[in-house]
């Protein structure tokens, strides 16, 4: 699952000790394990190799450029959604061809940023896009390599926020009308629409999901080949699951044994956009308790922590688990599960200082006794983690740092309070 483990009593990422890390560096800290990051992808890209898929590493989900460099050096390509995340890959040196570019919403200057950097391919989510990038390819006089992002109308099974694939979500272009797009669209000569991207969701451990939407989307690559068009590509998209209450996830060949015989023999060429499935289990969030309160039954653990720094417990009510770094009596958790409840456990809600009272990072946790001082681990924190923090309340955001063996790397520092107001001084 991870390098993240507890050694005698004191929790550990790889070789190093995170009291080590959290006293050098300070908290909030996000620490990240680079052999979890590189056995994730390589599980992935093991299980999709009959079909030799191109494993386009979502950016959102984990942005910081030691990583994307991390990725790049490992043979990824990259799925970014914005001006912001092309220019970041373009920064670590990823060959533009590596890159596909989606979001429904894409401004003039991302499409020239991205066709002027010659990317791979556009995820295109609607007619007037189509129409738009077109119109800018023809300016530059170049040709965009185009796929068309279909919304299959199937039910990932996952939180209505992350859910993509319903036909009431506002991704892609409904089946029916895809067809007509790809008519309307076949003679324009400043774009080349020759594939089908599709993304239902995330996460979704219901496969047999993934397996419906892609069986909708061959039928129409099916039906475009049969009217003459040139179909070269489908993108089956992310959202693979990652171990948040346990291990709860499908494995990479738990998909891959279910998406791999539909794409067989389909002379497309492959392409995934896993993000959370290579870097939610490569990091956690370390906290440092800053008061204890109760308040009638519950009792609070107040740490410098916040929705700021991990946004998910709030916006989706997700699941981090969380324990003492160093525990008392060497407390360790025999498994990293949502109901575990030892001997000796306290039943407390771990909170952030922001004032909002959905500032919460678990609720009614039964954990090991903390005092002021002790620190946290929030686990499966490396995916839309740091990538969702934000300065609110003026929180000057985390530092980031990545672990590899015994080696440790400052991959961001800690913002200031400098930082906070710099872009607002007048001249
Ligand atoms: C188009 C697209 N591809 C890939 C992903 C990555 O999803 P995950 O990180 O769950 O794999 C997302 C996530 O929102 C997405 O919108």
């Amino acid at each position: 699952m991870d390098h993240f483990s507890f050694k005698h009593g004191v929790l550990h990422c790889e070789s190093v000790d995170v009291t080590a890390l959290a006293s050098r560096f300070g908290t909030p800290l996000y620490v990240y394990s680079q052999q979890t990051i590189v056995d994730h992808y390589n599980r992935m890209v093991t299980a999709f190799e009959s079909l030799s898929a191109n494993m386009c590493y979502s950016v959102k989900s984990c942005s910081n450029l030691s990583i994307l460099a991390l990725l790049n050096t490992c043979g990824a390509c990259f799925d970014v959604v914005s001006g912001g995340e092309l220019a970041r890959v373009l920064e670590v040196g990823v060959d533009p061809k590596r890159v596909v570019f989606a979001g429904v919403g894409k401004t003039d200057l991302e499409m020239i940023a991205a066709l002027d950097a010659g990317i791979g391919w556009f995820n295109a989510e609607s007619e007037q896009e189509l129409e738009i990038l077109a119109h800018l390819a023809s300016q530059r006089g170049t040709i965009a390599q185009v796929a068309l992002r279909v919304n299959p109308d199937v039910d990932p099974q996952t939180h209505h926020h992350t859910t993509t694939g319903k036909r009431e979500t506002k991704f892609g272009v409904d089946l029916p009308l895809a067809q007509r797009v790809f008519e309307a669209f076949a003679k324009t000569p400043s774009i080349n629409l020759a594939g089908v991207h599709v993304h239902i969701g995330s996460p979704v451990h219901h496969i047999e999901a993934y397996v419906d939407s892609i069986k909708r989307t061959l039928d129409l690559i099916a039906r475009l080949r049969a009217g003459g068009h040139t179909i070269t590509s489908i993108n089956v998209g992310g959202g693979y699951g990652a171990h948040y209450t346990g291990e709860e996830a499908p494995t990479a060949a738990d998909y891959a044994a279910n998406i791999v015989p539909l794409l067989q023999g389909t002379k497309l060429t492959v392409m995934l956009e896993p993000g959370r499935s290579i870097t939610a289990n490569a990091g956690v969030l370390i906290a440092r308790t800053i008061f204890k309160k109760s308040s009638g039954e519950k009792q609070f653990v107040i740490v410098d922590a916040a929705m700021t720094d991990l946004i998910r417990p709030a916006l989706y009510d997700a699941f981090h688990f969380a324990w003492p770094v160093a525990p008392v009596k060497e407390m360790v958790p025999p498994q990293r599960k949502h109901d575990l409840q030892l001997e000796g456990t306290e039943r407390v809600d771990i909170v952030g200082p922001v004032c909002e009272t959905g500032d919460f990072l678990a609720k009614d946790r039964w954990l090991p006794p903390v005092v002021r001082g002790d620190l946290l681990c929030i686990f499966s924190s490396g995916a839309y983690g740091f990538s969702m923090s934000n300065q609110y309340n003026s929180r000057p955001r985390a530092a980031e740092v990545l672990v590899h063996g015994d080696k440790v790397k400052l991959i961001r520092r800690r913002e200031t309070y400098e930082d906070l107001v710099a872009l607002e001084r007048s001249e």
